[in-house]
Formats: structure tokens, C-alpha cells, sequence
């Protein structure tokens, strides 16, 4: 193999590794042979390019490219199909990565390269992990992502491609689709970032009740593209394709740039003749309900709105906003109140008032002058609606036929009152008693919570309860709701148990504006088969798969708020169904393993789990955010307490040039040093206190005898007497059985040693030559289980288990910090409530950790005194 074109680096690699040929070949098919360009990996999806020189030809070119939906009565089966070739003289690496919705599941993902196909396999998560690290572990694998954003999960896979050859991703998807505001969409992210010879977007759509309209529309869409969407339907079939040319494609008439980026939208709805819509096939039935000629009830409407401190700024302006639109949009009938919570509870009034325009004008003044301050007692500001909405149904203050509801919009970090999600879930939900919904939103959505409002402003029935023939239908999913919303839909399945059965009956029973209301509905086997048969594109078991999909969907919802016994019996039910059916749940994951003489690839395919999805539509709830215990900045030491869901922080302040120890485990041989350096020198401010930063990191492993140096400049891999060394512009990816790095340009580096050692160095550069930080390092850990119980250090001591109470909370000097005391290792200290950085996802800006500040160096929290903690050297 030829590799003079490479970067010099690799040529270190060769005499590192010159004791095993086939070790070099599979390093050197990682490793890039220039230097990377900084291509953002995004939405549907794209094949990444490694390299600067921009002629695809010289490239892994994207030949093809479609997605295919197939609808059957709302539930929709999606095909993404990428095709590309490495069109370059040697491998590179070849990136298939798509945004999907969070509701999704994927069910299947296939890879064909050079003509073989390798299939994904569905296991529970702990075994597909483990394949997975083993495969790392031997150094066999391409490439595992994971990650989710806000209403789309990512889903990417890596695979290094020889040069000339050709490779086909498929990944499969299914979703039952929601009905908002009169209409289902079904949403696609497009983002193939470079020109593709054939593109397209076919979605067939089948509905036995009939289409009643149909439309598509992409937010990239310019007037030139418009003519290019094809939308019909008539009768039971809808048609939406999108094929694009080349030049249609491109961004002007001569670029070679693409203007397809963004979401994709398909909306179409069904002709309602009757309030609901009975289906039965192969064994299973699907109820379909939405009545249309109903007239709306009053509600009764708790707003709980999170102020505390970390709302400042855009967050609370978007947030008072919203509330003020609101205010414009609720109806007279309605009542109302608002609750704010900071670190107290405030109520605008003692109890829920009407809408007349004198109480909103007053709501209004007392919108306009919220401020942000203090800190999030969620569960205080949770438990003060609840009551106060209960309080007033009890009263019979509010009127007999009506809705109520609450909707909260906060943080999520709560860090007052009780802490943790799941317990504020679980009480909530005992408080509540099932008496009504509540709904939770996550403050990014401020903007959006007008439409959430919009989504529940008009109740048309409560306490809506679904009734089939008992002996002949068993699993049935949820039947009994709460509410039923104008432009919304209720859906119920079943199986079917009597094999003889071929017609099914419901009753549906409910409060309506002026009196109760039933309805009947009718499903005959022969009919909706007929519906059906004349449809050449119907997945058989597609009412099969829309019941198996709602019961996981509402198993996971119950688990998020259960305990002991409950929760242990209902991972056991989800997982069942999640392997009978082949989707990927947050209790299971995909691998695809390709087996080969020299590299094993494998992925990993994979559905993070939910925060939590309370009651009625899941909207985003509150986030889950994720602490490490690390050293950044001037030098801020995090320490997780995961048992807590909480985290403590101390400085050290010492001199540059200082050697600390972070890590050492004389059983496994591993050790972290990281050395200070100070700030940059500035003339005129002789005396003054100056900040320290970690300057380099040695990372060592005795037993395999190998150093890592890192500092912002350069990072150095010492094995025995060899050395190799990179720069921060590489983009490396060194994989070998004992050890994994992984250079990010610019950003960060990932090292582990065997399965459960994984450290993160984030690089910060000030690549402006006058600022007074000098470049410098965050160190964090990811994964520390590998290490021994001796582990110490000033952050290893902290990889055991570690308790603290915090007693009374009280005023600080700073007002937005309270301080408290703090019962930790039989010390009682005086403790601060602040915030530090983590670097790990944004290193520009860094996202809050909230926790609790130790001061005097750590004093009474670390063992011993931090001078203890002085090397002599780096190693
Ligand atoms: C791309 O590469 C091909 C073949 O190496 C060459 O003929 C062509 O001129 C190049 N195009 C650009 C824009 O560099
Ligand atoms: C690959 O292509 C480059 C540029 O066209 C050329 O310089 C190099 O020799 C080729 N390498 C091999 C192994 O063919
Ligand atoms: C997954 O997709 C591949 C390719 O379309 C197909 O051959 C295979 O049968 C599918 N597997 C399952 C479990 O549906
Ligand atoms: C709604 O309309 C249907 C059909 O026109 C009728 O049968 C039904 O009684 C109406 N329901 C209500 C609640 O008015
Ligand atoms: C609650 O609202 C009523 C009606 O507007 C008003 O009379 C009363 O003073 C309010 N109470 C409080 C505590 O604001
Ligand atoms: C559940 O709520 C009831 C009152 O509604 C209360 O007495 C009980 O303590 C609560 N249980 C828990 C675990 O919060
Ligand atoms: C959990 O499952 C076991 C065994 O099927 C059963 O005995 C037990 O009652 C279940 N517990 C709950 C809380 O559902
Ligand atoms: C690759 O994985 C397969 C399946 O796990 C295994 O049988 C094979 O030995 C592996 N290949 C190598 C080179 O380790
Ligand atoms: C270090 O060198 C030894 C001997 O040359 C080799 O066996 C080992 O795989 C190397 N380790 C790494 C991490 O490259």
C-alpha cells in the first residue's frame, strides 16, 4: 500500500506498529490521509467528506438518494436508502447519517458493501453494548453516534469504504402519526450536502376513511422548485413525490452547492362522516376517533412558569411573551391562573379566576412585570397549582361541565425543593390523582408555547372511555381519557381473541358541553378488507404493528413513572415487545457487525431514554443534562454525585508550573497528571491575583508502558521508546486492542484503555493573539469503572460512591447564591449553590452544571490537604 501521500504522522504510525502488518493496514485506513475539513454531520442523511481538495470526484460521492413513506391509515413505514461511491484511490470513510422523529422507531438498518449485505440485529441494550465495546475493545470497530435534539433523534453510522468500491445504507422507520390542528404530518429533515445525481422523496399514502385534502411543502423550497413537488389524491390515495434534478438542485447555475436543506412536510387529513372509525385486520383492530359537530367546553387552565435564574435573559422574555398572546387568546368562559416559582411560589391570585377583560388586563400588568430570579423549585411551584386546582373543583367554583388542565413551563434543572425528576414525576402524578393533565414543557420551547396552548384550547369531551365486546378482545391500549381536543384524534387498539369474530362493536361514552354523550361504531372484517386489498402497497400486518407500537409508547410512559416491582415487570414487557417486533426502544439497541479478515465493523443503532412523557401529548419534557466528574477552566474541579443527581465543585488555587495529581490507580497502572500554567502577562496589572489553567496532561499506563502528553500545541503517544505525534488540525481515529484515541480537530480528544476507562480533553484556544486566557485544557472522565478501588487522586478519589447532606439552605452574599450547610466525610461545611462549566458538548460556551461550591481549596471534602496532591513531574 502506497502512504506517501499521507500525513508524516502516519508515517510514525508505520514504525510503531511495524511489528503487526495487519494493525498498520487498519490504522492506516482510519487515519485520513489529509488534513480534515470541518463538515458539520447533520440531518438526513449525508456521507461525510475527509477532505480539503473539494472535487467529488476525488470523493465519497452520494450517486442516489431516496426516501420512501408508505402510509396506511396514519401509520407510516419509512425507507431511506443512500447509495455512494468512494470515488478517491484509497479507503475513506463513509458517514450515513439521519435525523428522524423522536416518536419514531427504527426497525431495521442494513449496510451493502461491494455487493454483501449486512443486517442489523435487535438486542436488549445491555447485550448489544457489549457486543459493541467488544468490538471496540479489538479495535474491530467503525463507528457508533448517538444523540438526540429536541423533537428529532440522530442516528449515524460510519464505515470505511476501499477505494472504488460502492456502498448502500437502508434504514427503516416507523411512526404512528399524531393529528394537530385538523391535520397528520408527516415530517422528513433533508440535508444531503452535496449535489445528488438522483434524489428522491416518494410517499404513498392509504386511507380507508378517504382523503380529504393533501399538501406538501418544504421550508427550502424556492419558486423555481415548487412545479417539482407532485401532490394528488383522490379518494382513498394520496401521492406525493419530489424528484429534483442536478440542476434543479443547485443553489445557482453554476454551483456546485445544494439548496435542499430542511424539513420536508407532508399534511393531509381524512374525510369524517362518522365520529370515529372501527378496522379490523389479520386478528388486531384499530379505533380511530375524532367527532367533529361538537360543541367546546370551558376550561379551567393552571399556567405554572418556572422564573428562576436560569431563565434570565431570552429564555423569560420569550417566555412573558407567549404568556401575553395567551392572554389575548383565552375566551371568556375560561378560568385561569398563574403560578410563578423561583426558589419561593408566588400565585397571582388565591384561587382560578374567570377570563373577563378586566381580570386579563389585570393578568397582563402582572405578566409584563416577571423577572428572573433565584432558584428552580419545581416541585414547590408543581404542588401549589395542583392543590389550588383541586381546591377549586372541590369548591365548585368552576363550572360543572368543564376542562381542566395545567400546563407548566420550566427549566428542568430543579434544584430546590426535591431534585430529582423521577420523584417529582412520581408525586406529581400522586397528587394529581388522574383528575386531570397536566402538560410540561421545557423552556426552549417558550417560543412554541402558544402552540402548545393553541393545541388544548378547545376541549370538546372529558372523561372519554372506550368499551369493547370484553370476552372476545384482550390487550387493549389505553381506553379511557381525560380530554378530547378539537383537531386532535384518540386512538385505541386491540387484539382480537375470538378467531370467529368477523365484527366488532365500541361504545365510546363522554362529557360534552351540555350533556353526556355515546357513540357506537361498527368494523366488519369483510370490509375493511375489502378497503384494504385494493391497496398494493398495505404492509399485512400493519394493525399489528400500529397496536404493538402505541402499547410500547404507553408501557414507556407508565415506566417513567414507576417503581420496584411496577417498573421491573413493565422493562420486562417492553423489551419482550420490542424484540417480538423488531423496534428499536430505549431498552434495545441495533448492531451491525460486518465480519472480515482484518476489520470488523460494527454500529450501533440506538433510542435514548426519555426524561419523562407525561400524560397527554408528549411534548419535549424536561431535559436530562449530563454531569462529569472533570477539571476546566481555572481550574474548576466537578465532581458527579450520579445518586444525588447532584454535583459538587472546589478551585485550587496554586502557582503555574504546579504538577497536581488527578488520577492514580496503582492497580491498573493508570495515572493523570495535569501541570498549570497561568494567565498571559499584562504589564500593567503588577500584584493583582492572577487565574491558573491546566497547561498539559499526562495520562500514563504503566502496564502497557505507553504516555499520552497533551498540551494545546501538540499531542504526543509514547509507546516505549517510539513516539507519534499530532497536532490539534489532525483528525485521527487510532484504534488498537488496548487503546482508543480519537483526535477531534480543534475541539477535543477521546482516550480510553479497555472497555470502561474513557477520558475527554476538551482544547480551549483563544485564537485571538490579545486575550489574557492562555490556550489551555479541560480534562473529563466518562467512564471510570475499569479503575481499581485504590483509585485516588483529586479526581479519583471521587470514582467511589460519595454521600453529603446539605442542611439548612440560606442567603449567601450573592443573592442569586444561597449558601448552605453541608454534612460530607464527617465534616460540616459552609457551602455555595453556583454553576460551572461543562465544555464536552459546546466548547465555545459551555452548558451550566449546577452544584454545590466547596471553598478553601476542597478543604473538608477532599482526603487530606490539596498540597498533598503535588508531583514532582508531568510522569
Ligand atoms: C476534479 O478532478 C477531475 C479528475 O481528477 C479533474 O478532471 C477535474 O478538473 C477536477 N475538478 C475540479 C473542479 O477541480
Ligand atoms: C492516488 O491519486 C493521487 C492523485 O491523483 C496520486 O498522486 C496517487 O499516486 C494515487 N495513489 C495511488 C495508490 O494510486
Ligand atoms: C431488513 O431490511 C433488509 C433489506 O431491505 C431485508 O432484507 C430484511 O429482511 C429486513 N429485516 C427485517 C427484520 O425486516
Ligand atoms: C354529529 O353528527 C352526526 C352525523 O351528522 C350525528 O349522528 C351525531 O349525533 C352528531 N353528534 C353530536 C354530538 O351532535
Ligand atoms: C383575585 O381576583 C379577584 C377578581 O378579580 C379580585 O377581586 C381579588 O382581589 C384577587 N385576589 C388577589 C389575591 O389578587
Ligand atoms: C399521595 O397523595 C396522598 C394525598 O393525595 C398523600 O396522603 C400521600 O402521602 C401521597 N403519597 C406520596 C408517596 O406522595
Ligand atoms: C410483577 O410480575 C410478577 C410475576 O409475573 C407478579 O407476580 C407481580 O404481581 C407483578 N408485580 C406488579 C407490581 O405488577
Ligand atoms: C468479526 O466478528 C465475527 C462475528 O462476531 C467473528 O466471528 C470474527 O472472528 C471477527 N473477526 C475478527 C477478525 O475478529
Ligand atoms: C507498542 O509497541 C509494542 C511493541 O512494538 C506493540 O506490541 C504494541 O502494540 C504497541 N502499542 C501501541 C498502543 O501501539
Amino acid at each position: 500500500m502506497d502512504y506517501k501521500a499521507a500525513h508524516p504522522s502516519c508515517f510514525l504510525i508505520h514504525s510503531l506498529t511495524m511489528g503487526n502488518q495487519l494493525l498498520f493496514c487498519t490504522l492506516l485506513a482510519l487515519i485520513p490521509a489529509l488534513v480534515t475539513s470541518d463538515f458539520l454531520i447533520s440531518n438526513i442523511r449525508n456521507i461525510k467528506k475527509r477532505n480539503v481538495a473539494n472535487n467529488i470526484t476525488d470523493e465519497i460521492d452520494i450517486y442516489s438518494l431516496k426516501i420512501e413513506c408508505f402510509v396506511t391509515s396514519r401509520f407510516s413505514h419509512n425507507v431511506i436508502t443512500s447509495r455512494a461511491v468512494n470515488r478517491a484511490n484509497v479507503s475513506k470513510e463513509a458517514l450515513f447519517d439521519v435525523e428522524l422523529p423522536k416518536t419514531a422507531f427504527i426497525t431495521n438498518f442494513t449496510m451493502t458493501i461491494d455487493g454483501v449485505t449486512y443486517p442489523g440485529t435487535i438486542k436488549e441494550k445491555e447485550a448489544a453494548q457489549q457486543q459493541y465495546q467488544k468490538a471496540v475493545s479489538r479495535g474491530q470497530t467503525a463507528g457508533l453516534v448517538k444523540a438526540s435534539g429536541r423533537k428529532t433523534e440522530k442516528f449515524s453510522v460510519s464505515v470505511n469504504i476501499a477505494a472504488a468500491s460502492k456502498v448502500t445504507f437502508q434504514l427503516q422507520y416507523e411512526e404512528l402519526l399524531k393529528r394537530t390542528f385538523g391535520k397528520y404530518e408527516l415530517f422528513l429533515k433533508v440535508n444531503p450536502k452535496q449535489l445528488v445525481n438522483k434524489f428522491e422523496i416518494e410517499a404513498n399514502i392509504f386511507e380507508p376513511q378517504g382523503i380529504s385534502f393533501l399538501d406538501a411543502e418544504g421550508s427550502f423550497i424556492t419558486n423555481d422548485l415548487l412545479p417539482v413537488i407532485h401532490k394528488s389524491f383522490s379518494g382513498k390515495k394520496g401521492h406525493v413525490s419530489f424528484k429534483p434534478t442536478m440542476d434543479q438542485q443547485r443553489t445557482c447555475v453554476d454551483c456546485q452547492t445544494t439548496l435542499l436543506s430542511g424539513d420536508f412536510v407532508i399534511k393531509y387529513d381524512v374525510n369524517r362522516e362518522t365520529p370515529g372509525n372501527l378496522q379490523m385486520v389479520n386478528g388486531y383492530f384499530v379505533h380511530f376517533f375524532a367527532p367533529q359537530n361538537v360543541s367546546h367546553l370551558p376550561k379551567n387552565v393552571v399556567f405554572i412558569i418556572d422564573i428562576s435564574g436560569s431563565m434570565s435573559g431570552r429564555k423569560i422574555d420569550q417566555t412573558k411573551e407567549a404568556l401575553l398572546k395567551i392572554l389575548e387568546d383565552i375566551k371568556e368562559e375560561d378560568h385561569f391562573n398563574i403560578v410563578l416559582f423561583e426558589s419561593d411560589v408566588v400565585k397571582w391570585n388565591d384561587t382560578l379566576i374567570q377570563a373577563t377583560p378586566e381580570n386579563l388586563a389585570e393578568a397582563r400588568r402582572y405578566v409584563q412585570s416577571i423577572y428572573a430570579r433565584g432558584w428552580t423549585n419545581l416541585f414547590g411551584g408543581l404542588i401549589t397549582g395542583i392543590e389550588m386546582l383541586k381546591e377549586a373543583q372541590e369548591a365548585g367554583t368552576l363550572p360543572e361541565r368543564s376542562a381542566s388542565l395545567i400546563m407548566i413551563l420550566s427549566d428542568g434543572l430543579p434544584n430546590e425543593g426535591v431534585s430529582s425528576i423521577q420523584e417529582i414525576l412520581l408525586r406529581t402524578k400522586n397528587a394529581t390523582q388522574g383528575k386531570f393533565p397536566y402538560i410540561i414543557l421545557d423552556s426552549d420551547s417558550a417560543l412554541q408555547l402558544q402552540d402548545f396552548y393553541n393545541e388544548v384550547a378547545n376541549p370538546l369531551l372529558t372523561e372519554v372511555e372506550f368499551k369493547y365486546p370484553e370476552n372476545a378482545i384482550s390487550d387493549l391500549t389505553q381506553n379511557n381519557f381525560k380530554h378530547y381536543y378539537a383537531g386532535s384524534e384518540i386512538v385505541v387498539a386491540g387484539r382480537i381473541i375470538d378467531n370467529d369474530l368477523n365484527s366488532i362493536t365500541a361504545e365510546v361514552k363522554a362529557h360534552g358541553a351540555e350533556q353526556d354523550v355515546t357513540y357506537a361504531e361498527q368494523a366488519d372484517v369483510e370490509e375493511t378488507a375489502k378497503a384494504t386489498e385494493e391497496q398494493k402497497y398495505i404492509f399485512g400486518d400493519f394493525i399489528e404493528r400500529l397496536w404493538a407500537y402505541l402499547t410500547i409508547q404507553q408501557l414507556l410512559e407508565k415506566r417513567n413513572v414507576a417503581t420496584g416491582d411496577e417498573k421491573t415487570n413493565l422493562t420486562a414487557e417492553i423489551l419482550d415487545m420490542s424484540l417480538k417486533y423488531k423496534f428499536v426502544t430505549p431498552l434495545t439497541s441495533m448492531v451491525v457487525t460486518k465480519p472480515e479478515d482484518t476489520v470488523n465493523d460494527t454500529a450501533i443503532a440506538d433510542k435514548p431514554l426519555e426524561a419523562s412523557r407525561p400524560v397527554i401529548p408528549a411534548y419535549s419534557a424536561p431535559q436530562h443534562y449530563h454531569r462529569y466528574t472533570s477539571v476546566d477552566a481555572d481550574p474548576h474541579f466537578i465532581i458527579d454525585v450520579p445518586q444525588k443527581e447532584d454535583a459538587l465543585c472546589f478551585n485550587i488555587n496554586e502557582e503555574p508550573g504546579v504538577v497536581l495529581n488527578l488520577i492514580r490507580d496503582p492497580t491498573t497502572g493508570i495515572s493523570v497528571n495535569g501541570q498549570l500554567i497561568g494567565e498571559k502577562k499584562s504589564s500593567n496589572d503588577v500584584g493583582s491575583i492572577h487565574n491558573t489553567y491546566i497547561g498539559r496532561l499526562g495520562i500514563r499506563n504503566t502496564q502497557l508502558n505507553v504516555k499520552l502528553e497533551i498540551t494545546p500545541e501538540s499531542i504526543t503517544l509514547h509507546n516505549g521508546t517510539k513516539q507519534m505525534m499530532f497536532t490539534w488540525l489532525d483528525e485521527v481515529t487510532l484504534l488498537h486492542p488496548s487503546l482508543t484515541l480519537k483526535i477531534i480537530r480543534k475541539k477535543s480528544l477521546e482516550f480510553s484503555m479497555g472497555e470502561g476507562a474513557t477520558f475527554i480533553v476538551v482544547l480551549h484556544q483563544s485564537w485571538s493573539k490579545h486575550a489574557v486566557h492562555p490556550n489551555f485544557l479541560g480534562f473529563y472522565t466518562l467512564d471510570s469503572h475499569r479503575l481499581s478501588g485504590r483509585t485516588h487522586g483529586l479526581l479519583g478519589q471521587f470514582f467511589h460512591p460519595i454521600d453529603f447532606n446539605i442542611l439548612e439552605v440560606h442567603p449567601g452574599s450573592d443573592p442569586q447564591k444561597p449558601d448552605a450547610t453541608m454534612i460530607v466525610k464527617n465534616n460540616q461545611l459552609t457551602v455555595t449553590r453556583g454553576w460551572q462549566k461543562d465544555y464536552t458538548e459546546d466548547v465555545k460556551h459551555g452548558t451550566n452544571v449546577p452544584c454545590w461550591f466547596i471553598h478553601n481549596n476542597g478543604e473538608g471534602l477532599i482526603d487530606g490537604i490539596y498540597t498533598d496532591y503535588i508531583v514532582p513531574s508531568l510522569f
